[in-house]
C-alpha cells in the first residue's frame, strides 16, 4: 500500500500499479459477486465489473423498469439476472445496492442468505454505523466492508470507458475470513476506481452525510439563494444578480478551480477581485464555521439518519418531496437561471443559425458580452 502525503499528512492509498486488474481477477475468481439493486451505483458497478472479467450477477425486483433495464444492459434472466432472494443466495459477496431506505426493509431477507465465508459489501457506511436505527446488524462470520465512488454510478460508469477510474474510499468493518482486505481491494479495482483511499464506516458516512448537506449541495444553494436576494432586493435584474452568483462560477471558474485550485484562482485573477476575496473569505468562513459544526453535530449524533429515515419511509414521502422540489424549481433564483442557461451558445438552436442569422448573431452577441465579463483572468467575482 503507498503513503502519500497530502498537505503534510501521510494517507494510505491504493493504486491500480500495485494492485493491478490482472491480481483483482485472481482474488475473485472463485467469487459470484450478486449486485443487489440496478439503481445508480448497481449498473455502473455490475456492468464495469463485466467488462473487467469478474462473475458478476444481479439481484433485483421482477416487473419493474429497473429490470427491464437490466436485461437492456445484457443481463440475462436466469443467467446473471435473477430475484433479490436468488441472487443473494447464489452470491459469495453480497454488493447490498439498494436504496439505504430499501437496505432496512430487506435486510431481514438479506441476512438469511449470509452463510460463514460470505462478504457483505455496502458503497455506503450509513447502514452499518447507525444500526441503532437500522437494524443491520451482520453475523460475525462474515466479512463486512465498503468501497464508495466519490461520484454517481453514471460517472463511475462512463469514467470507466473513458479508460480512466473514479477515485473511491474503501474501508473493512468485520475480517472474519482473514482475506477482507484483498477481497474489497479487489472489487475496488473491479468496480472501476482509479485510486482507493482508506477510511472507516463511521468517517465515511459522517464526511459523506456533512459533505452533501454542506458545500456540495445545501450549504452552496443556501450561499447561491442569500447573494441572489441581496442583489435583487438592492435593484439588480434577475439574470444579472444570477450571472455574478451562478453562471460564472460554473461556466468560468469553477473549472479552473478544478485544473489548478483556489490557491491558484486567487493569484491568477485581477487585482480587485484578489483584494476583495483576500478580505471576505474569513469573514464568510468565521460566519459559516458554527453552522457547519452544528451540522457536524447532528450527523454525528444520529439525528440526520433518523430524520432521513423517518421521513423517507412514509407513505406521502413522494408528494411532500414533490412540493419542496417545486418550490425550489419554481424559485426566480432557478427560473433565471433556466434562461440563461438557455442562452449558452451550445443551447441555441442548429436550425436558428440557418434560418435566422441576425437574431443569432444578437444572442451570441449578448452572451459573448457576458463571457467576456465573466473571464476569470480579467474580472472574476
Ligand atoms: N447514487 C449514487 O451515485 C451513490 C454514490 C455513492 C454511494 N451510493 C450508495 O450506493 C447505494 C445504492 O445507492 P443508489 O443511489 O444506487 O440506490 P437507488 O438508485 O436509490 O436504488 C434503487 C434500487 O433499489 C431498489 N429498491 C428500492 N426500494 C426497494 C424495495 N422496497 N424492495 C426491493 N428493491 C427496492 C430499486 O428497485 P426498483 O427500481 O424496482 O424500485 C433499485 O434497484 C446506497 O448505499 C448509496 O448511499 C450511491
Amino acid at each position: 500500500m503507498a503513503k502519500l502525503n497530502f498537505g503534510g499528512v501521510e494517507e494510505n492509498v491504493v493504486t491500480r500499479e500495485e494492485f493491478p486488474l490482472k491480481k483483482a481477477q485472481q482474488v475473485l475468481k472463485n467469487e459470484t459477486i450478486a449486485v443487489i439493486g440496478y439503481g445508480v451505483q448497481g449498473p455502473g458497478q455490475a456492468l464495469n465489473q463485466r467488462d473487467n472479467g469478474i462473475n458478476v450477477i444481479v439481484g433485483q425486483r421482477k416487473n419493474s423498469k429497473t429490470w427491464d433495464k437490466a436485461i437492456r444492459d445484457g443481463f440475462v434472466p436466469g443467467k446473471t439476472l435473477f430475484e433479490i432472494e436468488e441472487a443473494l443466495q447464489k452470491g459469495t459477496i453480497i454488493c447490498y445496492l439498494l436504496s439505504d431506505a430499501a437496505q432496512i426493509a430487506l435486510w431481514p431477507t438479506v441476512q438469511k442468505y449470509l452463510t460463514p465465508g460470505k462478504a457483505l459489501y455496502f458503497s455506503h457506511g450509513f447502514g452499518i454505523t447507525f444500526n441503532e436505527q437500522t437494524g443491520i446488524v451482520p453475523p460475525k462470520d462474515v466479512d463486512v466492508f465498503l468501497v464508495a465512488p466519490k461520484g454517481s454510478g453514471t460517472s463511475l460508469r462512463r469514467m470507466f470507458l473513458q479508460g480512466r477510474g473514479l477515485n473511491s474510499s474503501y474501508a473493512i468493518y468485520q475480517d472474519a475470513t482473514g482475506r477482507a482486505f484483498e477481497r474489497v481491494v479487489a472489487l475496488g479495482i473491479a468496480v472501476g476506481s482509479g485510486y482507493l483511499f482508506e477510511t472507516d464506516f463511521r468517517k465515511e458516512v459522517y464526511s459523506d452525510l456533512t459533505g452533501e448537506r454542506g458545500t456540495l449541495m445545501g450549504a452552496i444553494q443556501g450561499i447561491f439563494a442569500a447573494q441572489f436576494q441581496v442583489l435583487r432586493d438592492k435593484g439588480h435584474s434577475p439574470s444579472e444578480a444570477f450571472n455574478e452568483t451562478v453562471e460564472e462560477l460554473t461556466q468560468s471558474l469553477m473549472p479552473l478551480v478544478a485544473e489548478n485550485g483556489m490557491d491558484w484562482m486567487y493569484g491568477n485573477c485581477s487585482t480587485t477581485a484578489q483584494r476583495g476575496a483576500l478580505d471576505w473569505w474569513k469573514k464568510f468562513r468565521d460566519a459559516t464555521a458554527p453552522v457547519f459544526k452544528e451540522l457536524y453535530e447532528s450527523v454525528e449524533t444520529g439525528k440526520e439518519s433518523q430524520r432521513s429515515i423517518d421521513l423517507n419511509s412514509q407513505p406521502d414521502y413522494r408528494e411532500k418531496l414533490e412540493a419542496e422540489l417545486k418550490e425550489l424549481h419554481e424559485s426566480e433564483l432557478w427560473q433565471a437561471g433556466k434562461t440563461v442557461r438557455s442562452l449558452r451558445p451550445e443551447n441555441q438552436p442548429k436550425a436558428e443559425a440557418a434560418t435566422a442569422p441576425a437574431a443569432t448573431v444578437s444572442i451570441k452577441e449578448v452572451f459573448r458580452q457576458q463571457a467576456l465579463k465573466a473571464e476569470p483572468l480579467v474580472n472574476p467575482g
